[in-house]
């Protein structure tokens, strides 16, 4: 078992380790006062973990009750956000209760941005299940809904009181749910780990999973540290996300989040290798470890709608984007400018 503390406005502790979802009753216990929790699950995880989590609370003095949206991406606007409310002022729950987010990012954001609202504030513990919510998702606060007009356009900073990361619900993950959480892992050897893309590179990151989600969790954890509200270095995590954003917007959420921050990584770095502002090996590795883990490098979607769509980002600033560019390996920056250069980039890069 791997524990990496987190050290932001809420300072919590973030499991990693094979069956820790037992240990959830008397965590979630031991942190709180009061005696009702709520699981917030989506249809695919709560038929495979929500009786093992109703149990392990219960089992510590709970009542529990679990609230179940459909599974996907189109679940997390604002209709759900309204539904899962009203299903916690009808269970009447208080400020020394606590949600649990069981599942993968967008119940983890749905979840956590619902308590976050609910009488200003209640204590919310992620239980990630998907590899993409173990490594980025759940840490850090971050929650939100999406609009028709942009992902992520509604949310709140609100840390967990805790993360429980059982390792083993990612034996039920479908294969392709696994490797799109693998463009995140190697989003983080790239931003800040040369040794993580050598283990990457060199071993198998399922069997050494353990090692890896917790490695990943490090990183996040020194970000979040120096940048909880993201208003500088904490944008190094968007790393391939602007154009991958945006290609999934225009996909219609028909394409993995994973896969379309992989398609962005590559385009960004392609585009500044032949621009010579990044080392060919960034290129070269990134290409490799994609190809490994089985994600996509292109898109066939026209840059125009790319573009477009790139516009509505939530991380825009005016008329600027922040653009994070691989320097070195395992090293980015952060490097501010327009729409016009970034349209130059994404012809340069496709
Ligand atoms: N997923 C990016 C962040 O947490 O900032």
């Amino acid at each position: 078992m791997e524990q990496v503390l987190v050290r932001a406005s809420r300072v919590y502790e973030v499991i990693i380790g094979e069956g820790v979802l037992s240990e959830l009753g008397l965590r979630a216990a031991a942190l709180l006062r009061g005696r009702r929790a709520v699981i917030v699950t989506d249809s695919n995880v709560g038929p495979l973990y929500a009786r093992r989590t109703e149990e392990t609370l219960r089992d510590a003095g709970f009542a529990v009750t679990t609230f179940t949206f459909p599974a996907g991406e189109a679940s997390k606007n604002p209709g759900t956000l309204l539904e899962l409310l009203t299903f916690f002022a009808k269970q009447e729950l208080t400020r020394e209760d606590v949600v649990i987010a069981l599942g993968g990012g967008v119940t983890g954001d749905l979840a956590g941005l619902a308590a976050s609202l609910y009488l200003r504030g209640v204590p919310c513990i992620q239980v990630p299940t998907s590899l993409l919510a173990m490594v980025d998702s759940s840490v850090g606060g971050k929650t939100a809904v999406d609009l028709p007009e942009g992902k992520n356009l509604v949310g709140t900073f609100t840390q967990p009181y805790l993360v429980l990361c059982d390792i083993t619900t990612l034996d039920t993950l479908p294969k392709e749910v696994f490797e799109e959480g693998m463009a995140e892992v190697i989003k983080y050897g790239m931003i800040r780990s040369k040794e993580l893309l050598e283990l990457l590179l060199t071993d198998d990151a399922e069997r050494k999973r353990e090692r890896v989600i917790a490695q990943c969790v490090r990183l996040k954890r020194d970000v979040v540290a120096e940048d909880e509200q993201d208003f500088g270095e904490r944008q190094i995590l968007n790393f391939g996300h602007t154009l991958g954003h945006a290609i999934e917007r225009e996909m219609n959420y028909k394409l993995f989040h994973g896969d379309c921050v992989a398609i962005g990584m590559a385009i960004m770095t392609r585009a500044l290798v032949r621009d010579g502002r990044c080392p060919e090996s960034c290129e070269k590795i990134l290409e490799k470890l994609l190809k490994k883990y089985k994600l996509p490098n292109s898109t066939e979607l026209p840059s125009e709608r790319i573009l477009a769509a790139a516009r509505a980002d939530k991380k825009r600033r005016g008329e600027k984007i922040t653009l994070i560019e691989p320097k070195t390996l395992g090293n980015c920056v952060l490097v501010k400018t327009d729409f016009a250069e970034l349209a130059r980039l994404l012809e340069l890069g496709r």
